[in-house]
Order: C-alpha cells, then sequence, then structure tokens
C-alpha cells in the first residue's frame, strides 16, 4: 500500500476535467441552436427519470466565464468540453450559423486567457435532430455528413486547438441509444444496432481525415472500457463474457487500433464495403479511455438479462449482466474496484502491444450525491476516496509500461447524467440547479492540491 499523501504522477501529465454540451450548457433554444434527438427523446414520457430535461442544465452557455474562473482557481492544463453538432450545423448539414459557432469562440478564446487547453470533443451525443430522423447512426450518410461538420471545425480551430477528439463513446451510443432503448433515439434493436457502431467507426475516420486536412493535429477518439468479469470458470459463463467483452471493449477500439473486427462479433456484423476499415484504422495520435467498472456478465438466464442503472435489459440477449458484489458502490450503484482499471489498462497494452498510441483517461469519476451541509460545504469524501483509489491504479499501470499521458476527471460540474437526469452528482462543483449556484466540493480542494503537488514534484 503506497500511504503517500498523493499518488505521484510524471511531469508533463496533464491534468484536465470533462464536461459534454447537451450535460452542461441549456440555452437549447438560443442562437439559432437547432434541435437534436436528445431534445426529442427526452421530451418523451417516462424516459428521463423525474422528468427532467436538459433546457436550463448548468447554464453553462451563459455561465461559462464563471466555469472556466472555476477551472483556473482548480489548476487543470486542459478543459475537455464537447461542440454541439445542432448548434454549428442546425439541421445537421450546410452553413455554419455563426452565432453558435460564436459561442465557442468565445469560450476557447477566454480559456486560452486563463493559460487552459482547449481539448474538444466533435460528437458527444446530441445528433441533430433532423439527421436522426433520417435514420441517425444506422444512415451511412451521418457519417458523411459528420465529416463535413470536423472538416469545418477544423479549418475555424486549428490554429488555437491543439487536442481533438472525434467521438465520444460510440459503444454507449450503439449499445444504449440504438441496442437496448435506454439513451436517444431510444430504439431497442439488440444487434441489429451493429449498423450503427459500423457507421460511427466511419463517422471517426472519416473525422480524423477532415480534421488532418484541415491543418488540425494531436487526434484521438474516447471510449468507454471496463473489465469484463465471467460470473464464473463455466463454459456458459466464459462464452457469454466472452461476446460481451467483444461488444463492450472491442467492438471500436479493435477495428480503429487493429483494422479489423473482433473475430467473436463476425456472426452479426453487418456486410461492409473492404474500403472502409482502412479509413476506420487511420493513424490517430493517442486513444481516449473513459472509465468508471468492471461489468460480471454470465450466461443468459431464463427471464432476465440483468441490468443497466435499473432498466431491464431484454432476456433473450446471449449473455446476462450479473450485480457486481463484495465492492462499496457509488451512490448510481456502480461498483468502486480500482484495481479492475488497472487490470483494464494492461490488457490494453497486451492486447495492442506496439500498436497501442498514448492513452489519455478521457474520464473518471463517480456520483456522490452529497449535498452542501450546515457549514455550507460540500463532504464529498467518498469522491476523493474513489478518484485516489483509481489514480493510484493508474499509476500502477503505468508503473507496468502502459504509457498514459493525462487523466481528465468526469466532471467539473454536477449535470445532466442522461437517462438519469439530474440525480446523480459527478461534479468536482456542486450545482444547485435551482439558482445555478456553484459550490466548489471537498473533492476540488483534494484534487486541485494533488495536480499542485504534481507538479511541483
Ligand atoms: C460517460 C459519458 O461520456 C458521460 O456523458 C457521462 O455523464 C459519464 N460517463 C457518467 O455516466
Amino acid at each position: 500500500m503506497d500511504d503517500a499523501v498523493f499518488p505521484s504522477f510524471p511531469p508533463g501529465f496533464v491534468w484536465g476535467v470533462s464536461t459534454a454540451a447537451y450535460q452542461v450548457e441549456g440555452a437549447v433554444d438560443e442562437d439559432g441552436r437547432g434541435k437534436s434527438g436528445w431534445d426529442a427523446f427526452a421530451a418523451g414520457p417516462g424516459r428521463i427519470r423525474d422528468g427532467d430535461t436538459a433546457t436550463m442544465a448548468c447554464d453553462h452557455y451563459h455561465r461559462y466565464p464563471e466555469d472556466i474562473a472555476l477551472m483556473a482557481e482548480l489548476g487543470v492544463d486542459a478543459y475537455r468540453f464537447s461542440f454541439s453538432w445542432p448548434r454549428i450545423q442546425p439541421g445537421g448539414a450546410g452553413p455554419v450559423n455563426a452565432a453558435g459557432l460564436a459561442f465557442y469562440d468565445r469560450l476557447v478564446d477566454g480559456l486560452l486567457a486563463a493559460g487552459i487547453t482547449p481539448s474538444p470533443t466533435l460528437f458527444h451525443w446530441d445528433t441533430p435532430l433532423e439527421l436522426e430522423q433520417a435514420g441517425g447512426w444506422l444512415n451511412r450518410d451521418t457519417a458523411e455528413r459528420f465529416a463535413d461538420y470536423a472538416q469545418l471545425l477544423g479549418a475555424h480551430f486549428a490554429d488555437r486547438i491543439p487536442r481533438w477528439t472525434t467521438i465520444n463513446e460510440p459503444v454507449s451510443v450503439t449499445m444504449l441509444g440504438y441496442g437496448a432503448g435506454i439513451h436517444a433515439p431510444g430504439l431497442s434493436l439488440g444487434f441489429d444496432a451493429l449498423p450503427a457502431a459500423h457507421h460511427l467507426l466511419l463517422a471517426h475516420g472519416m473525422g480524423v481525415q477532415a480534421l488532418r486536412s484541415a491543418g488540425a493535429g494531436n487526434i484521438g477518439i474516447a471510449n468507454n472500457h471496463g473489465a469484463t468479469w465471467p460470473a464464473s470458470r463455466s463454459e456458459g459463463d466464459l462464452q457469454a463474457a466472452g461476446l460481451y467483452d467483444a461488444i463492450a471493449n472491442w467492438l471500436f477500439a479493435d477495428p480503429i487500433l487493429n483494422g479489423a473486427y473482433p473475430e467473436a462479433l463476425a456472426p452479426f456484423l453487418p456486410a461492409v464495403p473492404d474500403s472502409d476499415l482502412p479509413t476506420i484504422a487511420a493513424p490517430i495520435d493517442w486513444y481516449g479511455i473513459n472509465s468508471y467498472n468492471p461489468t460480471l456478465v454470465g450466461a443468459p438466464r431464463a427471464g432476465t438479462g440483468g441490468q443497466i442503472d435499473g432498466h431491464a435489459l431484454d432476456a433473450s440477449l446471449p449473455f446476462s449482466l450479473r450485480e457486481v458484489e463484495d465492492y462499496p458502490r457509488t451512490d448510481f450503484g456502480w461498483p468502486v474496484v480500482p484495481e479492475a482499471f488497472t487490470e483494464l489498462l494492461l490488457g490494453f497494452k497486451k492486447r495492442y502491444g506496439n500498436k497501442l498510441p498514448p492513452i489519455y483517461i478521457t474520464e473518471n469519476g463517480a456520483a456522490v450525491n452529497d449535498g452542501p451541509g450546515p457549514d455550507g460545504r460540500v463532504h464529498d469524501q467518498r469522491r476523493i476516496e474513489y478518484a485516489d483509489a483509481h489514480l493510484r491504479a493508474l499509476k500502477a499501470a503505468m508503473d507496468a509500461g502502459v504509457d498514459v499521458r493525462g487523466y481528465f476527471h468526469w466532471s467539473l460540474l454536477d449535470n445532466f447524467e442522461w437517462a438519469a437526469g439530474y440525480s446523480q452528482r459527478f461534479g468536482l462543483v456542486h450545482v444547485d440547479f435551482a439558482t445555478q449556484r456553484r459550490t466548489p466540493k471537498d473533492s476540488f480542494r483534494w484534487f486541485s492540491e494533488l495536480i499542485r503537488a504534481a507538479r511541483d514534484a
């Protein structure tokens, strides 16, 4: 057990925080923003816990100067935010909406003036509604539209933005949005969601090419990953866990880093043009890992596929998700297993060897729902413990040879947690959604001291 006050990291390691447009901006009807698939989905009955919507969210669209000041106080090197596609191209195609683009000019310039590196993601789930209505990611045309959008942002910002992410968690878009109906667009296609995965991959590859042709560089993707644990050593559980692992961990990483889909998925994949795979495998400069917890998977069980965040999965799936027992849980119910983070990173190194580019941890964090106490402060000790343990687990992987260049905590602010609405608080800064008052939590002070200690080391 390493009992130093803070885990130690090499000089130059990048410290950051992450957010996403739809989760923090609000201002959904301002300055010509078009609707997104998420606006339509969230408006449907029973989709979002407590009927919450992202109409106001954290009002980051107006309060970004205050949020930049908070980041400066926190001391981060970089801010990972996302561009809202329907703000930039309201219908998902065609000319730029100048007023929408101007918001990101203000944000980027504000960050640069504060000495914080803008590190945007082009797509964090807010598909323009017109594209969603035309089939969304099931439609190959959405990848073409994404390439135009990437080109346009690259051309505008290449000289001011030194680190780019194409797409956030395509695996979640595919599985939760098109496979299980938990996220927008709310389709429950099971394995028939896989064409969406292919088009997201294609969009990523075409986006990399478009950004480079526009003069932008230092490009990666951010995907969700977590160790998959078989429920037992039985043949049925091992097989089911292997298939789940191929979908949850390798469906995107293999084509990007290896130029081929995982073999286990061959029976389920759509026929695709041969020329797509080299596009998808366009070289990237780094690979981004969002990671929160491991998943326990077993053979199918009669009547239940298990659940994700309280949403039941289809019992006809060829696997079933189980509860990870014997570990503490976050307020979202997610198991806290830092050693699974080390296991995951070592697994990446083993799988891709020299083909693995440097890694950034583009998200990691915990839902800890504590609010201000009688002293006006937020004593979110469990977030501190989660982050401390995961950073030590990360360092253990680095010490074992995994090349990790930075860590972005999810999130700067409590925000709109998709289907869970505002019920789950991931922020280092508490947001009172009635007043928009921001209160830095104890974890904010802890993270800030950690960053300063790492810099001074
Ligand atoms: C994954 C997503 O990228 C982000 O939008 C979400 O809020 C966090 N993880 C927590 O679930």
